[in-house]
């Protein structure tokens, strides 16, 4: 596309022209809101690559014993996955109709295919043997630190922010079988045959288990105290 005017110092350096021209030009949308399809899962995809670039540096972070930096950065991916979510809301307003003529032009392209997603659940298992050589370092365990939270903010605020990258994970995918019920039903057999038993299961997936498990862990060490002073706490039966 040819343009009157030069292309200024703001375009060159965010590559703006580029940026703009991964998307279907109007005449060739197959509806009106395919541009709104194609600009939430690629701005998806950029919030993804950033996200996989600060748990790199999360990463390090930790294993340089830098905890509140590393807090701080996961902080940011929290931020980042809150607008993941929130981009959900405005696919909602997609008509079934309309999502039926991207289908037909969309090929067998599925979001399981999404390389910045497959990252997103790759990351905690490569990312945990980071924690566990921290609290071997500060000769630690999970169990002291949520039995004490107040003798150990440091490493109990970096596993509340670990443990928020994980809810938030769980929550995304929730949000998204809402939106994908809304658009295409809970019954109508998708590429993958059924979909909602499939993003389901994932919806269960756990990607610390061990900051949820150490809950349990608490929860019924207080249960068993209670039982043996004559008193039902109401909780674990
Ligand atoms: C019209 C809106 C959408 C519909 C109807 C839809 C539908 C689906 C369906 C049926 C699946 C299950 C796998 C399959 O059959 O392909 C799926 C998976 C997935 N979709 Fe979507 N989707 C929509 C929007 C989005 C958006 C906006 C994103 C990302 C920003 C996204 C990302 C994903 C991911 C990452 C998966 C794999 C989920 C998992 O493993 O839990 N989808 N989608």
């Amino acid at each position: 596309m040819s343009r009157a005017t030069p292309i200024t110092e703001y375009e060159k350096y965010l590559r703006v022209p580029e940026l703009l021209a991964l998307q279907k030009p109007a005449a060739e949308l197959s509806c009106h809101d395919e541009l709104q399809f194609q600009v939430i899962h690629q701005s998806a995809e950029l919030w993804m690559k950033l996200i996989d670039h600060e748990l790199a540096l999360a990463a390090q972070l930790m294993a340089q014993d830098e905890l509140a930096r590393a807090t701080v950065t996961l902080r940011r991916v929290n931020m980042i996955q809150h607008l993941l979510t929130e981009s959900l809301k405005v696919m909602d307003t997609m008509a079934p109709r309309n999502y039926m003529r991207i289908r037909e032009v969309l090929g067998r392209g599925s979001g399981q295919e999404s390389p910045g997603f497959k990252r997103m659940l790759q990351i905690p298992g490569e990312l945990w043997p980071t924690v566990e050589a921290l609290l071997t370092r500060r000769a630690i365990t999970l169990r002291q630190i949520h039995e004490a939270p107040e003798a150990h903010g440091e490493l109990f605020a970096l596993c509340e922010a670990l443990i928020d990258y994980d809810q938030d994970l769980q929550w995304w995918r929730r949000r998204h079988i809402l939106m994908v019920y809304r658009i295409i039903g809970v019954g109508t057999p998708s590429l993958k045959g059924n979909h909602s038993e499939l993003l389901e299961k994932g919806a269960r997936e756990q990607f610390f288990p061990a900051l949820w498990q150490v809950r349990d862990e608490v929860f019924g060490e207080w249960t068993r105290a209670m039982e043996a002073r004559g008193k039902s706490p109401g909780y674990h039966g």
